[in-house]
């Protein structure tokens, strides 16, 4: 796929019928942020409330999202999040190997855009479609990847987070060396 600039990625994205998710969502979720972003958070795919509002993150993981970022020192607003998929999969089911493979080449046009210097994969779905098919997120995850010249990380996603609290140290550990990075960068 030819690279889109933003408003033409964003209109190919609402009128999309590549994978079958768009027959059951509400509203198409983009992604949102800061254009100019160094740092571009990624999850897997739009849940119900996001479905409703047609926005990344707006939900109880989202809310803890905004709280994790805010405690290493971010504002969401100077960050951009994206979802692998643009559209809820049904009953918050893992989005089909089929319909990541139909919506990826979005999620790249983005990616491409904002020209993020770190990428971080909000749990496993994203951090196979990202960085490794194989990826394992409890193994794995807080390790540096890096393609052209983009630092990858992969933390526990926050839905995770919330069904077991335990995850929140580790994922906080994350969230600290990310913010690290960051700060490294001029
Ligand atoms: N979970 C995700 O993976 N993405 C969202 O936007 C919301 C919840």
């Amino acid at each position: 796929m030819a690279l889109l600039p933003l408003k033409e990625l964003y209109l190919a994205c609402l009128h999309c019928t590549k994978c079958d998710l768009h027959k059951t969502k509400t509203n198409m979720v983009f992604g949102e942020g800061n254009l100019r972003a160094k740092v571009m958070f990624v999850g897997e795919g739009p849940g119900r409330d996001e479905d409703l509002q047609g926005r990344p993150f707006v939900g109880r993981a989202g809310q803890l999202l905004n709280k994790m970022l805010e405690d290493v020192g971010l504002k969401r607003e100077e960050v951009y999040i994206a979802n692998v998929v643009k559209c809820r999969p049904p009953n918050n089911r893992v989005p089909l190997q089929s319909e990541i493979d139909a919506c990826l080449p979005y999620l790249r046009n983005q990616v491409a855009i904002i020209a993020p210097k770190i990428i971080v994969c909000l749990g496993a779905t994203a951090a196979k479609a990202i960085i490794d098919k194989d990826f394992k997120i409890t193994t794995m995850r807080g390790q540096w990847f890096e393609r052209k010249g983009v630092k990858i990380i992969a933390t526990y996603h926050p839905a995770a987070i919330l069904r077991d609290p335990e995850k929140l140290q580790p994922a906080m550990e994350d969230f600290k060396k990310i913010k690290e990075e960051l700060d490294k960068l001029v």
